[in-house]
């Protein structure tokens, strides 16, 4: 049977890590997992988290997974490093901001903005990246917007009016770069409130890219006509 790919989130966001997985690597089976019952992660201790995304990389390969993608930032700041460490013969993909294909494309007085959950703002990998670019691109840490995601995908547009107060003092930004993978459902939004003239950076192309790049590496790609591709979807829930 063919080894699937094990992706999570802390909820919904990673779907759209999903998404562009599936796109590139149409023969490969996947296993998501949506860890609803520590949903947000980005509000909490860094042990906590650590502790929850520990939880769901060893779900996934307890499950026969033979890569990991974190699709989720601040599992990924918090965690990667000790996954890897843990799991050190697997492939393990983390979700980083997209800050360094940002800061090549900003005009010369340009500068972006990083909208991220506090647990990433917080972080020291975050940091490192910070320092990378020259102050060119400015941290924003939004503590609700996550949540205010997950539970409005009925209607996302209903925070419209707390998204405007999170930019109203960035009005000048020639880029925003989605930090958190939430944040990929209100691209639209963000673009709106500047009246289309922002340009929008979104790391979850990059992971699927680098996902494909390491299942090459190790020879883990799955052979066309092989199998019949599948997708399923696990949660955990709070008791
Ligand atoms: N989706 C996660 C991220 O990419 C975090 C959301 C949360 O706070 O749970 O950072």
């Amino acid at each position: 049977m063919q080894r699937p790919i094990g992706v999570f989130d802390s909820g919904v966001g990673g779907l759209n890590v999903l998404k562009y997985c599936t796109e590139l690597l149409p023969d490969e089976s996947f296993i998501y997992l949506a860890d609803e019952a520590n949903m947000p992660y980005g509000n909490k201790p860094e042990d906590d988290i650590a502790r929850a995304a520990f939880a769901c990389a060893d779900k996934l390969f307890s499950l026969n997974c033979k890569a990991v993608v974190i699709a989720c930032n601040t599992a990924t700041v918090t965690a990667v490093d000790r996954i890897r460490a843990l799991y050190s013969t697997r492939v393990v993909v983390g979700l980083e901001p997209a800050v360094k294909p940002c800061v090549k494309e900003l005009g010369k007085n340009g500068y972006a903005v990083a909208l991220v959950t506090d647990a990433t703002f917080a972080s020291d990998r975050f940091s490192r990246l910070l320092e990378s670019c020259d102050k060119r691109v400015v941290p924003l840490a939004s503590p609700k917007l996550a949540k205010l995601i997950e539970d409005n995908q009925d209607d996302i547009t209903r925070i419209k009016p707390y998204l405007r107060e999170v930019f109203e003092k960035y009005g000048d930004a020639e880029a925003v770069i989605l930090g958190c993978s939430h944040y990929s459902y209100i691209s639209g939004l963000i673009s709106e409130i500047y009246g289309g003239k922002i340009k929008i950076y979104d790391g979850a192309e990059g992971a699927a890219r680098r996902l494909k790049y390491c299942l090459e590496l190790s020879g883990l790609t799955a052979k066309k006509g092989e199998c019949k591709p599948t997708i399923k979807f696990l949660s955990t829930y709070k008791k």
